[in-house]
């Protein structure tokens, strides 16, 4: 059977999935917008376990768990910033999406939500991250036969209809 991989509009620390995608800097100590959502709905607990991963580097991803979200599990990847695109951004973007889906499925994760990671502070064009986001997830999805649902999930209804309309085309 394929794996569900669609789209919402939400707050993503609301999401009742086994793990939620942080679009977190190199610190993984906490920052702004959706880190910032992250860390103030988990508690202290996700810092003081963030403190012990020695930081993550630009494309990968850690693991920690979810404390006091709904989520299981939170899944801390550090996007590209944008600086015109010729600098390695989109292969970076697509690599934090390999690397969060890969680090998910050795822990066991079937489902996982994902923000728009780097469309925020770090500045990339939402509709290139978007399609990065699905072509990067869809091909992932073949390799990894354990993950069944994936959710991208959208702060606003204009994020929303850009993905959908990604969504629906092969
Ligand atoms: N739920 C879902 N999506 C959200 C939420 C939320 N609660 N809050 C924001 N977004 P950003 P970045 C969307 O700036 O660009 C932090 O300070 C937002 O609309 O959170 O990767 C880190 O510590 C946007 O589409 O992440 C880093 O320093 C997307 O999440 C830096 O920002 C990403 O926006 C990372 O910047």
């Amino acid at each position: 059977m394929s794996a569900l991989i669609h789209a919402v509009r939400a707050d993503i620390t609301t999401l009742k999935v086994d793990a939620i995608v942080n679009a977190a800097n190199h610190s993984l100590l906490g920052g702004g917008g959706v880190d910032g959502a992250i860390h103030r709905a988990a508690g202290a607990e996700l810092l003081a376990e963030c403190r012990t991963l020695g930081g993550c580097a630009t494309g990968d991803a850690k693991l920690t768990k979810g404390y006091r979200l709904p989520a299981k599990l939170v899944v801390h990847t550090v996007g590209p910033v944008w600086n015109g695109g010729t600098h390695g951004e989109p292969e970076l973007l697509a690599s934090c999406y390999r690397r969060s889906l890969e680090v998910a499925a050795q822990h066991g994760v079937r489902s996982i939500a994902f923000p728009s990671i780097s469309t925020g502070v770090y500045g990339y064009p939402f509709e290139q991250a978007a399609s990065i986001a699905v072509q990067t997830v869809r091909q992932m999805l073949h390799e990894l036969k354990s993950i069944e649902e994936v959710v991208f999930c959208c702060f606003s209804g204009g994020d929303l209809a850009v993905y959908e309309k990604l969504l629906a085309s092969a």
